[in-house]
């Protein structure tokens, strides 16, 4: 970053919320032109729009060196460490949680479409009515109290995982004014080694926010951001209980699922 965009940043820093949406859609319209005239592919991480990336984002290039031995190994999760239990989020506390039941089922893959098994797959995700139950998440949205909004599983032999829990809510965050992020669930993967880690958001289909939202669109390219929504499978819908949504994950490769780099 130069010392003149570091200098705006902090100016706007001190009063980040005060962006209108429609400045915020300018914004996101200017560098989805240039990306588009560029044939950018990466995500950006230095994004304006999204007003703490300017600050948060790295400055340096990766450090790029041999991977010691023990960073080639992943963790070693045993059956008794995980139970089965967890991955059900309803049912982690004395009733039922509120809002729209669902199945969320898919494979975790390596860059050549091989199953990446028995690893660890943790989730954690807003409750129906867009409210963490964490300390900093105070907006007026109720909290749910049989609802956590945290499971984890294993793949199995295949690379599948499998979640039932609540479809998540959108809500508003200080980015800018009135700005809610499209409903979405956090992800973290561990590979077959550590230098495999990925930690991602998954979306929903048709989420009317995905034009508006800075985070969503710092992935500038369209093929990406493609791979981190769901899919709707009425075959994983089961009936009168739940319904169901399909994600697959890529952990390497051309066609790997985007992730993190500073993004919340
Ligand atoms: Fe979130």
């Amino acid at each position: 970053m130069t010392q003149t965009s570091a200098s705006a940043t902090a100016e706007a820093g001190s009063d980040a919320a005060a962006a209108t949406q429609d400045e915020i859609s300018a914004e996101i319209a200017a560098i989805a032109a240039e990306a588009a005239g560029a044939g950018e592919t990466a995500t950006r991480l230095d994004y304006p729009p999204y007003r703490s990336s300017l600050l948060r984002h790295p400055t340096k290039d990766l450090h790029h060196v041999d991977p010691e031995g023990v960073e080639l190994w992943s963790p070693v999760f045993g059956e008794q460490d995980v139970d089965p239990l967890e991955a059900d989020l309803t049912i982690q506390r004395e009733g039922d949680p509120i809002g729209e039941r669902m199945t969320l089922t898919g494979r975790v893959l390596d860059g050549e479409g091989r199953p990446v098994r028995h690893q660890l797959v943790e989730i954690w995700q807003a409750n129906s009515a867009g409210r963490y139950l964490h300390q900093r998440d105070q907006h007026p949205a109720p909290v749910d109290p049989a609802f956590t909004g945290v499971g984890r599983c294993l793949t199995d032999d295949d690379g599948w995982y499998r979640f039932v829990t609540i479809k998540p809510g959108p809500y508003p965050w200080k980015n800018h004014r009135n700005a809610w992020r499209p409903a979405h669930i956090h992800f973290s993967l561990f590979g077959r080694e550590f230098t495999q880690r990925l930690v991602t958001q998954m979306y929903f289909p048709g989420d009317p926010l995905f034009a508006l939202d800075p985070i969503y669109q710092a992935i500038t390219d369209q093929a990406a951001r493609d791979r981190l929504v769901a899919t709707y499978d009425h075959d994983v819908t089961t009936h009168e209980w739940a319904t169901g949504y399909r994600w697959d994950v890529v952990l390497t490769g051309s066609h790997r699922t985007p992730r993190e780099g500073d993004v919340e």
